[in-house]
């Protein structure tokens, strides 16, 4: 399996290409995706596209993280504490 480079909150990571977004995160260590607009932590959840918990901006644009393939240059933001 080839690896690719995606930034994530200007950090360079590797992942898998093929993968999906959600899961090349959560291996590199990130645990909360986004907030709530009431501060909650947000993340994987379903993990197959319906409930909409794992939303991230990617190339400025909201996605489901668990449902989008990671491609090379990827750029993601993550809210972190
Ligand atoms: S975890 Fe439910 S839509 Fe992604």
């Amino acid at each position: 399996m080839e690896t690719v480079h995606i930034r994530v909150n200007g950090r360079e990571i590797e992942a898998r290409e093929g993968e999906m977004l959600a899961a090349a995160l959560l291996r590199a260590g990130f645990k909360v995706f986004r907030k709530s607009p009431g501060g909650s932590p947000r993340s994987l959840f379903c993990g197959m596209g319906t409930c909409f918990e794992c939303l991230i901006k990617v190339d400025g644009s909201w996605v489901r993280s668990c449902i989008t393939p990671v491609r090379e240059g990827m750029e993601v933001e993550v809210e972190e504490d």
